[in-house]
């Protein structure tokens, strides 16, 4: 069978996930998915295993403790597997917020005042702020601004942003409300041209299947782990001929121990171990729709299916909410090959955001109104910061009856 004919088992995915058949979430058509996604129930069982058998400090010769150092380092290897990495250019972190403040604080190294640092104002603040913050070592920052007919950055409007100082440049790969997904293999290439160190925030599009890094070209590289259906962690790579050089910032002892010396402290060793629980879900997925065996490099099949899976759930969505003359869509109509995340934000003409959100979940609809922390993209869009938009965010475990409840509730309210 081809992959064209191949649909993703929509009732084998949800009967891997633990909250659909929980008494308190069960019920609710869940749509907040890009604030935190559910977990399989192999994510539980890893870390359950973790803290009966293995909690302990790791890395000693006694078996708890054995076994427990050989997980994390199991966990590292699966993910670096996954998006096309190596081991040691795989960091992991409480949050993006944090990874991306340490790594900026690593890089300030190579900023001489006058040096330019791009920014966008699509991204969330997680990418932006800790670049900023290097005005205080001279740097000079510059916003790539999107387009307010399109919503999308133009590659042409960055290509006048550039110059030969220009050092680093900060862009999402998919932004949180518009839902555009950046082409950052282009946005790569042209800043190589020019010198230029990559960071790609990963967080809005990691979800709907495993980039490869390699192929994106990017220098950096991060995602929250906890909204790819693992626990509260974060990982960022990091292309190790940039790593290796930069400075320490872990104990002195450790110098030219990299990626050890990149991050402060360690991660939270339960949950590293946890993550093993989300490769396991994946390699479910894929041997329960192929005939073959499951191996990293296969990931792109599974992303394929969850891509077709989200965009006949999104396009509806989209379509009914560009088609009534009170909701303003913000960003494309239209999935089509991955150029939008069915991450799907909107603001009313005439209600807040806030009693439309109140209305949703007095329907069973999870979801929210916020700035969701990209509240430069919504100052752009002219938006009020407080009260923000509605986002309903898809994720692949999500089914018709979902999109049912929702538009249902859609027109009641
Ligand atoms: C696009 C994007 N980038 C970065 C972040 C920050 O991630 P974290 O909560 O792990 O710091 C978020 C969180 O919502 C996000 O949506």
């Amino acid at each position: 069978m081809t992959l064209e004919n191949i649909k993703l088992d929509i009732d084998y995915v949800r009967s891997q996930f633990p909250a659909f058949s929980d008494p308190l979430s069960k019920d609710w058509s869940f749509f907040e998915n890009a604030g935190g996604s559910y977990v399989p129930k192999n994510v539980i069982t890893k870390l359950n295993q973790f803290m009966v058998s293995t909690k302990v400090q790791p890395y000693a010769e006694y078996p708890m403790s054995k076994i427990a150092g050989q997980n994390m380092d199991k966990a590292i290897k699966l993910f670096a597997n996954l998006i096309n990495a190596e081991q040691n250019e795989i960091l992991i972190g409480g949050s993006t917020s944090i990874n991306l403040y340490v790594l900026s604080n690593a890089l300030k190294k190579y900023i001489d005042p006058g040096d330019e640092i791009i920014v966008t104002n699509q991204d969330h603040e997680a990418n932006i702020s800790p670049w900023i913050r290097l005005k205080n070592d001279g740097a000079i920052i510059k916003e790539w601004k999107f387009n307010l007919n399109t919503h999308e950055l133009e590659i042409e409007d960055l290509q006048k942003l550039i110059t030969n100082k220009t050092k680093i440049l900060a862009v999402t790969h998919c932004s949180n409300i518009v839902g555009s997904v950046n082409n950052l293999k282009v946005i790569s290439e042209i800043a190589h041209r020019n010198n230029i160190i990559v960071i790609g925030d990963g967080v809005s599009f990691a979800p709907h299947g495993f980039p490869d890094v390699k192929e994106l070209g990017v220098d950096f590289y991060t995602f929250s782990l906890y909204k790819t259906y693992g626990p509260h962690l974060a990982l960022l790579y990091g292309k190790k001929e940039i790593l290796s050089k930069l400075p320490n910032q872990n104990h002195e002892f450790l110098e030219g121990k990299y990626p050890y010396t990149i991050n402060p402290g360690g991660p939270n060793h339960e949950e590293l171990v946890s993550i093993i629980g989300i490769y396991e879900y994946l390699e479910n997925v894929y041997n329960h729709h192929f005939d073959d065996k499951f191996n990293a490099k296969k990931i792109s099949r599974i992303n394929q299916l969850i891509s077709k899976h989200e965009e006949n759930l999104g396009n509806p969505v989209l379509d009914y909410i560009s088609n009534r003359k009170d909701l303003k869509l913000i960003g494309k109509n239209k999935i089509k090959n991955k150029n939008r995340a069915p991450t799907i934000s909107f603001v009313s003409k005439n209600k807040t955001s806030r009693s439309i959100s109140d209305e949703l979940v007095k329907n069973g609809i999870a979801t929210r109104n916020d700035n969701f922390y990209a509240w430069r993209c919504l100052k752009h869009l002219g938006i009020d910061t407080n009260d923000g938009v509605v986002r309903i965010s898809i994720v692949h475990y999500n089914n018709n009856e979902d999109i049912n409840n929702l538009l249902n509730s859609m027109d009641k309210i």
